[in-house]
């Protein structure tokens, strides 16, 4: 478990290509926290060429959750390996189902706030198909596409639903000068109440 309630915990969520990574890049630049994208963790298994990482694969190109005991565990080797220098933390793409909420709640630590990027299916749909081209990603597809929105809508807003009381609902479909000043608005309340 983290020692210092202090540490403001960010859960970033919101569906495939609601503008997640875009603006975790930003909000470290501006406040120095620890950005732990749990889509990236997985990707670095998959990387490393492990048998674990061959089966998170078949996962992630069929658009399904990974079991959560694999993801906890990532996320919880990477929280640990900067534990003493951590400002404050984004946890991006996680949780993605209420257990998975539950779960680092009791191992982890409280979450401080929920940051949910309310998008249409459309816009996230076209940005992602932008992207396929370049982004190298097994998941950038039409078919993979639809398949991560209808897991998105089934197992992730559940928890949107859940943590009502934390949640700031971010418009997400517009800039991302604008959809980072509702960001850093939030963040901003929360450090203040801490101090
Ligand atoms: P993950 O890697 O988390 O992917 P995702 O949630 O599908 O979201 P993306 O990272 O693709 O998009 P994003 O919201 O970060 O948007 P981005 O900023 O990149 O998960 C992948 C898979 O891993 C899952 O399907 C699952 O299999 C597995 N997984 C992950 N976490 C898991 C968990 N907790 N449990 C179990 N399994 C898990 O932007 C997208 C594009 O849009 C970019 O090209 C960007 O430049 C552009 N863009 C961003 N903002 C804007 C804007 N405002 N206007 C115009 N374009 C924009």
């Amino acid at each position: 478990k983290l020692r210092s309630s202090k540490i403001p915990i960010v859960w970033v969520l919101g569906g495939p290509g609601s503008g997640k990574g875009t603006q975790c890049a930003r909000l470290v630049e501006k406040y120095g926290f620890q950005h732990l994208s749990s889509g990236d963790l997985l990707r670095d298994e998959v990387q490393s060429g492990s048998a674990k990482g061959k089966e998170i694969n078949e996962m992630m190109v069929k658009g399904q959750l990974v079991p959560r005991q694999v993801v906890l565990d990532l996320l919880k080797q990477a929280i640990l390996k900067n534990v003493d220098n951590a400002k404050g933390y984004l946890i991006d793409g996680y949780p993605r189902e209420v257990e998975q909420g539950e779960d680092f709640e009791k191992d982890i630590a409280p979450c401080s706030l929920v940051l949910y990027f309310d998008c249409k299916d459309e816009t996230m749909t076209q940005r992602l198909l932008g992207r396929a081209a370049t982004s190298g990603r097994t998941d950038d597809n039409a078919e993979t596409i639809k398949k991560r929105l209808v897991t998105f809508h089934n197992c992730s807003e559940p928890v949107i639903a859940k943590y009502t009381q934390k949640v700031v609902s971010i418009c997400a479909d517009t800039d991302t000068d604008t959809i980072f000043a509702q960001c850093t608005s939030s963040v901003d309340k929360v450090l203040a109440e801490r101090n």
